[in-house]
């Protein structure tokens, strides 16, 4: 049974949980120092470091805020955030750092367990450290399905046996491919490196690396033996229901990265993650929170603003990108030496193999192989339209964006336009099959025809476009099978969006019927 569904654009709403971005525009180091990993030694692979210039190999957490500076935006946030970093082999055997645009994001979701959701999201303690993905991963293996499958309807996964822990942290890495003249990619949407004709022949300004960490925790332990098992995805990745055991929900970290691929549009050879991996399927990220524990509860009780901006919580202290961008770490005197930016030379730092899989890489950094592999593929799938209004198969929304705002990267921060509020867009399903992409920017629905009283919440997703970030509620009423999506956050200026018309099977969210 087809059931009509409505989406409707709301500038606020009760209840909804809150997100920022944390823009980390500059970056303190790129080297191979990981102190969860290997600490106090030197790391396999180069990371790119982002955050509080105490950072080192056996950083702890007095190293951490005791730091003077921050390559983030608020500076309170002391917290430590790395990643691998990104490198083109040249056709000649030459390895090149790719340009790391903008820095970074680390967007805090505030979702809330849908176990409970009474329960209010736990800050991190002092020190918390964690790692999201496997650097060691060379396959995608999820429910048997190969890495060019789309994802099922996040709402279906449970019911499809896909939310064991490896399956959500596989489905936890996105690889966007930008181009900002074309329609955008939903986030989490691939989950592998695209190849190289692919990134040429579509991603025009290059691909934005994605993470989710984990955000339910075990309410006890700081860290853990491999900075896993202390921490847990909910059944949705993002969101969802926090898994037995882990029923504290914490801030869901998501990082961000952009790497201009394009740079090297034309030239003969190929993408290498840091770790050694084309495919993309070992990436991974590292977090210590540096942050004051009772700081930043105070952050995640007060400061809901659903515009996402950092700018609208006024405890945080804000510095400049100049001064995100000037702060750095002090390497350790065994890698100021080593090569690790520009042209390389013709090895990965630490000699790093690329593992090519499908078994798992080892820390060993395995003899060259001659084999090739395959790099998955796909055809390029741009952002659906409003009016064509389909969920992605991760579960995100994809939405057209203002054609005519091409963006240089993603962390510019527009100048506020705020709608006029007598000029209110009408929320009336208006689907079409012309994408017009400018719509005046949305101000509150004249009427909202929701009785909030019938309808779940059944998830909640978010959606990247450019610079504009929005969040998507969805809900159902269980009684009369429709679904209301109620879109708020803008960062402005807002675009494009409008209301629609979706399709969706009634019956699939069993946990609701
Ligand atoms: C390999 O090719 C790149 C790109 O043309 C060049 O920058 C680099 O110097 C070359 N390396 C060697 C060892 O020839
Ligand atoms: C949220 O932030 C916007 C600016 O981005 C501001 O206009 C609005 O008043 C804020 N709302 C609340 C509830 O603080
Ligand atoms: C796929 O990767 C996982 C995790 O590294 C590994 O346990 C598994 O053996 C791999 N599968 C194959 C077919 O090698
Ligand atoms: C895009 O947005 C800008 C700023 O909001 C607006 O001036 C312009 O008309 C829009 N262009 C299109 C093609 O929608």
């Amino acid at each position: 049974m087809r059931t009509g569904v409505s989406l409707t654009v709301l500038a606020a709403a009760s209840g909804v949980a809150a997100f920022w971005r944390m823009e980390c525009r500059g970056r303190v180091g790129l080297a191979r120092i990981d102190p969860l990993v290997s600490p106090g030694e030197v790391a396999q692979h180069a990371h790119a470091i982002h955050g509080s210039a105490g950072f080192n190999e056996k950083v702890t957490y007095e190293d951490l805020v005791d730091a003077d500076c921050t390559s983030c935006a608020v500076t309170q946030d002391m917290s430590s955030y790395w990643h691998p970093a990104l490198y083109f082999k040249h056709a000649n055997g030459s390895y090149e750092l790719v340009n790391q645009v903008g820095g970074m994001l680390a967007y805090y979701f505030l979702q809330k367990d849908l176990n409970d959701e009474s329960k209010q999201i736990k800050a991190f303690p002092d020190n918390f450290r964690m790692i999201a993905g496997d650097t060691f991963r060379r396959n995608y293996s999820v429910g048997g399905l190969s890495a060019k499958a789309a994802d099922p309807e996040k709402s279906i996964w449970a019911q499809l046996g896909q939310t064991t822990q490896a399956d959500l942290a596989q489905r936890s890495l996105g690889f966007n491919c930008l181009n900002y003249n074309a329609q955008p990619e939903g986030s989490l949407y691939r989950h592998y490196m695209p190849e190289k004709e692919y990134l040429d022949q579509f991603c025009a300004d290059g691909i934005r690396i994605e993470i989710m960490f984990p955000s339910c925790w075990n309410g006890k332990d700081l860290d853990s033996p491999n900075h896993r098992d202390h921490v847990a995805y909910p059944d949705g990745s993002m969101t969802g229901f926090c898994p037995k055991g882990f029923d504290v929900k914490l801030p869901g970290l998501f990082y961000e990265t952009i790497w201009d691929t394009a740079q090297f549009r034309g030239d003969d050879g190929e993408f290498v993650v840091s770790n050694g991996d084309i495919q993309g399927f070992g990436y991974h990220a590292d977090f210590i929170s540096g942050w004051k524990e009772e700081f930043l509860q105070k952050a995640v009780d007060t400061c809901t603003n659903m515009s996402g901006k950092i700018e609208d919580c006024p405890i945080f202290s804000i510095q400049s990108e100049d001064k995100q961008r000037s702060c750095s770490m002090k390497v350790p005197s065994v890698l100021r030496n080593e090569k690790v930016v520009g042209n390389i030379g013709t090895a990965l730092p630490g000699n790093v193999q690329i593992a090519y899989g499908p078994g798992p890489a080892t820390n060993k950094n395995p003899a060259p192989q001659t084999t090739t592999v395959e790099v998955p593929t796909a055809t390029y799938q741009p952002g659906a339209t409003a009016s064509e209004s389909k969920y992605l198969p991760g579960g995100v929304f994809k939405e057209l964006p203002n054609s005519s705002s091409v963006v240089e990267d993603a962390f510019t921060v527009l100048a506020q336009s705020t709608p006029s509020s007598s000029s209110p867009a009408s929320p009336s399903p208006a689907p079409s099959s012309s994408p017009a992409p400018t719509s005046p920017p949305a101000a509150p629905p004249a009427a909202a025809p929701v009785d909030d009283s019938k309808y779940e919440v059944v998830r909640t997703d978010y959606v990247t476009v450019g610079k504009v970030v929005s969040m998507i509620i969805v809900k159902e009423a269980v009684e009369y099978v429709t679904v209301t999506t109620t879109t708020v956050t803008q960062t402005v200026p807002f675009k494009a969006r409008r209301a629609a018309h979706l399709h969706r099977h009634h019956g699939r969210h069993g946990r609701h019927s």
